[in-house]
This record gives C-alpha cells, sequence and structure tokens, in this order.
C-alpha cells in the first residue's frame, strides 16, 4: 500500500505535495518523491527515507512547478532504495508517474520492452507503467493511457503527467483508491481524503477503469471507451484526525476491517502469478526431514496454528520455537531442517538472531515478511512477503491474517509436492483457502453480537480461551491480543488440559472464551465448556459447528464454515474484535498500548 497525490493549479505545487503527502505517511513511509513539471521539464527529488529526509533535501536545493505528482512508498517489489522510489519517468523522461498497487503481470510487460530496446533502472514493477506510457505514446496522452491500463493486470492507482501535456494530469485506477479534489483554479489527486482535505472538501471517488483529466480549471472524466462520463462531486464531512483512519476510530479497527483486501492481495501473490508463486512453485521441500518455526508474539502464534496444518498434510515434525529460546538452546538443526521465520517487521532483533543462529548450523532459512528489504527479509535463503501494507496499530491483525495465508498455502503445496495429498485434494484445499477473503468479508459484516458482548466485559481481572487442537493455537493469539491492549490477565488452554489444573482458577463470574472449528472434537470442547459453566464460568462461544443453545451462562457467536485447518482465519477476527471493542469500552490507547513497541528489535 503507498500514497499518491498530485496538483496543477495556480501555487506552487511542491509545499502542497509534501503536505499531502505527510498525510498519507500512513500508507507507506520507506521511501518517497516528487515530480514537478515547469518550463524547464520535469524536475524529480526522490529518495529512500522517510519523508522528512526529502523535505530537508528539496530545502537544501529547492524545487517548483504549477504541477506535480508525489508518492509516499511502501515496498512491494523491490527494496527501499532511491533508484526504486517514485515518482518513475520512461526512459526518455517524457511521462512520470505514481502508482500505489501491484502489477502482477509486469515481467511480462518488461520482457517485451526490453526486447524493443527500453533499458529500466528499477526493480519495481511500476516502473513498467511509465516505460509502456511513452513505448505507446501517439500525441493523445489520454488515448496512451486507454491503452496502457488496456494491458495492465492487477492493481493500480495512477497519477501520469507528460511533458507534452504542461498543465494536464491524469489519473486512473483500479482496485485501489484514488481521489479527484476540486478547488478554485487547483485541482487535486490522492489516494486518500486527509491528503487534500487541507484545501479543499469536494471531491469526486473514481470507480475502476474511469480516467479524470485534470487541468488548473477543470476536472473531465472518460471511461475505458473514452466516452465522456458525468460524476456527482461529493462533500467530505470528516475530521482530519478521523480521515487518516479512514473514518475508524483507531487504526487497529481499520486494519482489522482491511483482512479480506489483505487475504486476497497475498492468496493472489502465491496462487497467481506473483513472485511468492514462483518461489513457492520452485521449493524442493523433499530435501529436508524436519521443519523448525521459530517467531516471537502473535507470529509465534501463528506458527503454532501452522503446526497444525503442516503435521496434519505434510506428515514431517514440525517444532515451533520462541526466537528468544530458539536461540540459546542449542537446536538440533542441521542441513536437512527448513527453518521458517515469521516476522511483521523482518527486525525483531530475537528473531534475527534465531535466524543467524540457524543458518550458522547450515539450516535452510525461509522467511514470512511484510516489510520488503527488511534484516530477516534480506539475510534468509527464501523470503515470503505478506501484502498486508503498513501496519500502524502496535497490535497485530491483518499482518498475521496474511501470515497464516501464505502458511496454509505452504503447506498444501507442500504436501502436494511430498505426495502426501494428491493433485485433486491439492487443488480442493487451495480452493477452500482462495475462498477465504470472501468468508472473512461475511465475519466482517456481523460485528454487532461481538461488539455488544464484548461491551459487557471491562470489568473482568482475568479472562480464559480454550480450544482444542487448532483452536487451541488461535486461542493462544485471542489471549495474546486481549492481553496487550485491554491490560486484562489472560490465558489460552488446551481443553483437555482444564482438569491438570487449570479449572481450580474457575469460580463464579470467571470468564471463558471457547473457540470450536473442528467438527470431530465438538463434543470434548463442549464437555469443557459444561465443566466451567458448572463451576460458575460464564462462556462465550464462537466457532462453526455448536450445536448448543445460547443460555444465561453461555452466549454463542457463529462462525462460517470453512475447512477446520483453515478456520483460524476466521476465528481469529471475532477473538480481534473482541479484544478492540473491550479495550474500547475501557477507553485505551488502543493504537499504542502501554510499554509496548510495534517492532522490538532489542533483547
Ligand atoms: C503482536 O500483536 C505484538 N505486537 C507482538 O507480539 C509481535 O507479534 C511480536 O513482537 C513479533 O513482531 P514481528 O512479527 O514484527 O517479528
Amino acid at each position: 500500500m503507498c500514497g499518491i497525490i498530485g496538483y496543477v493549479g495556480k501555487e506552487n505545487a511542491v509545499p502542497i505535495i509534501l503536505e499531502g503527502l505527510h498525510k498519507l505517511e500512513y500508507r507507506g513511509y520507506d521511501s518517497a518523491g516528487i515530480a514537478v513539471l515547469n518550463e524547464d521539464g520535469f524536475m524529480v527529488v526522490k529518495q529512500k527515507g522517510r519523508l522528512s529526509a526529502l523535505e530537508a533535501r528539496i530545502k537544501d536545493h529547492p524545487i517548483r512547478g504549477y504541477m506535480g505528482i508525489g508518492h509516499t512508498r511502501w515496498a512491494t517489489h523491490g527494496e527501499p532504495s532511491d533508484i526504486n522510489s517514485h515518482p518513475h519517468l520512461g526512459s526518455q523522461k517524457r511521462i512520470a508517474i505514481v502508482h500505489n498497487g501491484i502489477i502482477e503481470n509486469y515481467r511480462e510487460l518488461k520482457e517485451y520492452l526490453e526486447q524493443k530496446g527500453v533499458a529500466f533502472v528499477s526493480e519495481t514493477d511500476s516502473e513498467v507503467i511509465a516505460q509502456l506510457a511513452e513505448h505507446y505514446y501517439t500525441g493523445s496522452i489520454l488515448d496512451t493511457v486507454i491503452k496502457v491500463v488496456s494491458v495492465l493486470e492487477g492493481s493500480y492507482a495512477l497519477g501520469i503527467m507528460s511533458i507534452d501535456h504542461p498543465g494536464t494530469l491524469i489519473a486512473v485506477k483500479k482496485d485501489n483508491p484514488l481521489i479527484i479534489g476540486v478547488g478554485e483554479e487547483e485541482n487535486f489527486i490522492a489516494s486518500d481524503v486527509p491528503a487534500l482535505l487541507a484545501h479543499t472538501n469536494k471531491v469526486y471517488y473514481l470507480n475502476d477503469k474511469e480516467i479524470a483529466v485534470l487541468t488548473r480549471d477543470k476536472v473531465q472524466f472518460y471511461n475505458i471507451d473514452r466516452e465522456p462520463l458525468q460524476k456527482s462531486p461529493e462533500t467530505i464531512t470528516w475530521s482530519l484526525d478521523s480521515a487518516e483512519k479512514g473514518g475508524y476510530e483507531h487504526f487497529m479497527l481499520k486494519e482489522i476491517m482491511e483482512q479480506p483486501r489483505v487475504l486476497r492481495d497475498t492468496i493472489q501473490s502465491a496462487l497467481g502469478s506473483g513472485d511468492n508463486r514462483r518461489i513457492i512453485d520452485s521449493f524442493d521441500v523433499a530435501a529436508f526431514n524436519k521443519i523448525v518455526i521459530t517467531a516471537c508474539g502473535s507470529a509465534y502464534n501463528a506458527g503454532m496454528v501452522a503446526k497444525y496444518v503442516f503435521e496434519r498434510l505434510c506428515r514431517l515434525p514440525v517444532e515451533v520455537e520462541l526466537a528468544s529460546e530458539f536461540r540459546y538452546k542449542d537446536p538440533i538443526i542441521d542441513s536437512r531442517s527448513l527453518v521458517i521465520l515469521i516476522s511483521q517487521s523482518g527486525e525483531t532483533a530475537d528473531t534475527i538472531a534465531a535466524m543467524r543462529e540457524a543458518r550458522r548450523r547450515g539450516a535452510c532459512t525461509l522467511s514470512i515478511v511484510n516489510v520488503v528489504g527488511s534484516t530477516v527479509a534480506r539475510e534468509t535463503d527464501y523470503t515470503l512477503y505478506t501484502l498486508a501494507g503498513p501496519e500502524i496499530a502496535v497490535a497485530t491483525t491483518k499482518a498475521f491474517s496474511a501470515q497464516l495465508a501464505l502458511l496454509y498455502i505452504l503447506a498444501v503445496r507442500f504436501a502436494g509436492k511430498l505426495g502426501r495429498i494428491s493433485r485433486q485434494q491439492e487443488e480442493q484445499l487451495l480452493a477452500e483457502i482462495a475462498v477465504l477473503p470472501e468468508k472473512a468479508a461475511e465475519v466482517l459484516e456481523n460485528i454487532e453480537a461481538i461488539q455488544k458482548y464484548a461491551s459487557t466485559c471491562v470489568g473482568y481481572k482475568s479472562i480464559f480461551f480454550i480450544g482444542r487442537n487448532i483452536d487451541y493455537a488461535i486461542a493462544l493469539e485471542g489471549s495474546l491480543k486481549l492481553k496487550e491492549i485491554s491490560y486484562i490477565h489472560s490465558e489460552a488452554y488446551a481443553g483437555g488440559e482444564l482438569k491438570h489444573g487449570t479449572i481450580a482458577l474457575i469460580e463464579e463470574g470467571t470468564l471463558v472464551v471457547a473457540i470450536s472449528c473442528c467438527e470431530p472434537l465438538y463434543d470434548k470442547i463442549y464437555s469443557n465448556v459444561e465443566q466451567v459453566i458448572s463451576r460458575g464460568a460464564k462462556v462465550l462461544f464462537l466457532g462453526n459447528c455448536i450445536k448448543a443453545a445460547p443460555s444465561e451462562k453461555l452466549a454463542i457467536i457463529p462462525l462460517p464454515k470453512t475447512n477446520p485447518l483453515f478456520s483460524p482465519s476466521l476465528s481469529v477476527l471475532m477473538l480481534q474484535l473482541f479484544s478492540y471493542y473491550v479495550a474500547a469500552n475501557k477507553g485505551l490507547d488502543i493504537d499504542k498500548p502501554r510499554n509496548l513497541a510495534k517492532s522490538v528489535t532489542v533483547e
């Protein structure tokens, strides 16, 4: 996810664009850049690092122009660097673009252009758009843009300038947001409302493959067939702070709600033609006789879920180790071990140390990371990227879900490669994974019940989470989410373990959250529910195979059916929402919980 902005009007575009990029930094911040067009042609300043570094550079070397485009980047293809930063220009320096999205067929397009003698300078998918536009340019920038988008596959929100059309800014989108702002003798494009709200609250929302042609004095819209479109403007009534969170009160809730899209993008990258797919296709899992997953916090919990999936499908032993323990335990690994490291930030000190220990012992390392170019991503033998975009809230949600999706796909593909499942079984399992985004959306469209129930839970001093099999693994994540944002003590237990000590803690008024998505074990977990209720507990029962009827002590919230192996992707959404609404009702600083950091880069 990146942030783009564009301006054409009566003012110097530079300060307006830089100010707008600050409002979009939540969409990405590993590099930033700006291009303006003036009588001397394009002036481009772009570099790796935060926007403040770009501003300092521009302060030392001022540029100005009456129109321009700007970009703040969250790398998906090509690690953060000056040359991979946006804007991107074609080789002839006649067309400049900024792009938010993922071009899935960029390799084919790049090869086509290279065969035509086009020289690329970056590792990005986005540069293909600028090069293609120059290649197709026939004198009409509108016709050129129409031809370019007709061959692009994937998602995009584009701002485009042509040196041959000074004063004309073009915008087009597919699957990523793009807003047109209308001012007095000035017009704007932006990924999101906050970037332009200081200048206008009159906006148009572009629909997929609609094209906007902006000049200082007017905005025209066309469809992909070059037919003029009449669109109605909308008036923004949000506050600026609310707008940065997309209208949500906290980034965490916004990121919870982004999960269907994140799942779709991440699954597509591994099942479609993305980089993740190529790595998985070529991976020789038969070379290994052991899999070790090591990570911290929620990433460790993702590994606990994955253990059930890998062992069930691949019939290979899978150990899951806390990275902070793994690094000091003289682990039993060698060249026949595959060590999988999971990390949203790719900068967690314990996970980095575990990775280096694994490599020192000759193990093959594969990482699942959200931040392109991070230390873990750069130092492992193989890297699969979650396409969650920047995760601002300290408590991870969308990145965790994306980790699960990649782990499921890895397990299914490995099982196929090992001959543990048939081609047909593999396709069936992958098909079940492919519909998780829609099922996740279904869960997130029905949040009233959990919101209402959570509002009654703020007074608890301790809350227990129980589940059996894979439901126990996701209960670990539910418990961690609650602890880190509501500050309520919590523990997750395997349902069958209660009678071995923990049930002594259950007393009148104790709250237990039980999860049941493994139908064969329903009777077992329901027996645990009855045991704790008989000792005075209240139970919130989440699941997709619940047969019991609700009662004064038993609240039930259903979940959509799915393969039990993939059910954590749905149960975790309800667990995230439960923790969020408990913490929200306590009025806590949900996005920045006390004592915590988004990335623990120290031991
Ligand atoms: C999860 O909500 C926490 N923020 C924390 O446990 C986190 O998962 C852990 O610190 C690992 O971070 P990483 O994924 O960036 O390595």
